[in-house]
């Protein structure tokens, strides 16, 4: 029998429940205090049925999702069975970005149902980058007018031309979206990724960079050097409108402030940066990002709400783990495991496995089922109870299609999805991969394409063989050398 993720505890009792197909079983369900666990549940089925308990709404969701996947085993029956079930993580995020490029509502709401179908529970909304901002904004219509299109893709051989590209989500949309996801018990975390990654809005707006100048949104992949100026009130009033504007759309408890990959070259030339370092007596400008994403967190606090940064927005050192929680992609540095290891709340959404715009020879499936991110080196046991979850963002500069989009996802998603639920327990790679071919077919009746059973655990040296023009699938280490030898003579 398939189930993903494996619930914590199944036994099979002997015999079958049986029903005509197609038609209904009974079930009873209720909430009970005597499952304390957040989000956990027991189906018992015997003789008269199907009995589902759970400690909470979320917990009797996760039963009847079960219960679908159970259901999709048999025809006509169901075994007599016991499940106990509760997941390993409270967050179980995977992540879209729809700036790179541009995805309907109807496309994300099927990744939402395939993502509910494997029990993730947030959903990171990456609305705003260098190239487009997706959101509809009234406080400062600019910046969805002239944010949101980008004259040209020039992503490399994906996406090489001159049009317009454009999209965004309406306010009614987004309202959509965030509604979709609450029937499913997934939280939408919208992300306003600032200082950095801001092409976009220093489009609509050049007056909040350091320098003023006219830029636009951004055509290629990259880290731009136009960014926020933090030493301006502007920038703060503009910030503070959008962040108003998205609580009011988004009621998630958290909301994702950005701060990845922020260059410093103009603020260290900027006159207002420089004397907003030294007002607040800080000698380093990541010591001035890390007191921005600080003070625009204490904002978020004041409406209830949790603020997310990426990795680098600690980087100074000087940032309290009150109100911040950390998603930690990529540090080169100590300071997300000193964070991790001080009890700072933190995902973990390492570039490598969890990136799955990377192709599935660099992450492949196996190396995402096998990952256990409470084996970092260097964790404590206060570290590996401060990582509140995982996820798996996908980032989108190469992919132009939804059929992309879902191959590049999945079936990596479900090894994602597994070790969010099931982080401790001992892993059974065969048994995963023939559950996994057995819910690729369900996927496909559900609109989403997995990549081909071929790509997924494509070998590194396979894939670069392949890129080198090989034929053959079985490369081997010694044929990429041979290759480069004789290319040497
Ligand atoms: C990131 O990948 N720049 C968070
Ligand atoms: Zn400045």
């Amino acid at each position: 029998m398939f189930l993903c993720p494996q619930p914590k505890k199944l036994e099979l009792k002997g015999g079958y429940f049986r029903f005509p197909v197609g038609s209904q079983f009974p079930v009873s369900e209720k909430i009970t205090p005597f499952l304390s666990q957040k989000e956990s549940y027991r189906i018992e089925i015997d003789a008269q049925g199907v009995h589902i308990e759970a400690a909470d709404e979320e917990g009797l969701y996760y039963a009847h999702t079960t219960l679908e996947q159970l259901q999709s085993n048999y025809r006509g029956c169901l075994p007599y069975i016991y499940i106990y079930d509760e997941p390993s993580f409270s967050y179980r995020g995977f992540m879209i970005d729809p700036c790179r490029h541009f995805f309907s509502v109807e496309q994300i709401k099927r990744m939402i149902d395939a993502a509910a179908y494997f029990k993730f529970n947030k959903f990171h909304f990456h609305l705003t980058d260098d190239q487009g901002i997706r959101m509809e904004l009234e406080s400062y219509p600019e910046l969805t007018a002239i944010g949101s299109v980008r004259y040209g893709s020039h992503f490399g051989k994906a996406h090489d031309d001159e049009e317009p590209y454009g999209g965004f989500y309406t306010k009614a949309q987004l309202r959509e979206i965030v509604e979709y996801c609450k029937e499913r018990f997934i939280e939408v975390i919208p992300e306003f990724d600032i200082p950095g990654h801001t092409s976009a809005v220093l489009a609509a707006m050049p007056q909040l960079s350091c320098t003023g100048e006219e830029i636009k949104p951004q055509t290629t992949a990259g880290i731009f050097p136009d960014v926020l100026c933090v030493g301006k009130e502007e920038t703060y009033r503009m910030i503070y409108a959008v962040l108003d504007e998205i609580c009011e759309i988004f009621p998630s408890e958290y909301i994702h402030i950005g701060g990845d990959e922020v260059p410093k070259a103009h603020w260290n030339d900027c006159p207002l940066c420089q004397e907003k370092r030294e007002s607040l007596g800080l000698k380093t400008m990541e010591e001035l990002h890390g007191a921005f994403s600080q003070e625009i967190s204490a904002y978020l606090k004041a409406r209830g709400r949790r603020a997310i940064c990426w990795n680098e927005a600690i980087r100074g050192g000087n940032v309290e783990n009150d109100n911040i929680t950390v998603a930690w992609w990529m540090d080169k540095t100590d300071a997300s495991l000193r964070w991790l290891n001080n009890g700072g709340p933190v995902i973990i959404e390492s570039f490598s496995p969890y990136y799955v715009d990377y192709p599935h020879g660099m992450h492949s499936l196996r190396d995402i089922y096998m990952n256990n991110p409470k084996k970092l080196r260097g964790l404590t046991d206060l570290g590996k109870n401060s990582i509140v979850g995982i996820e798996s963002p996908v980032w989108t500069e190469y992919i132009t299609t939804f059929e992309k989009l879902t191959q590049m996802c999945f079936p990596r998603w479900l090894a994602v999805a597994e070790t969010a639920w099931n982080v401790d327990e001992e892993k059974d790679f065969p048994k995963f991969l023939k559950s996994t071919k057995f819910f690729c077919e369900i996927l496909r009746e559900r609109g989403i394409t997995p990549a081909p059973e071929g790509d997924w655990n494509i070998l590194p040296h396979t894939r670069l063989g392949q890129t080198l023009g090989f034929v053959k699938n079985n490369i081997t280490k010694k044929m990429i050398v041979d290759f480069f030898k004789g290319a040497n003579k």
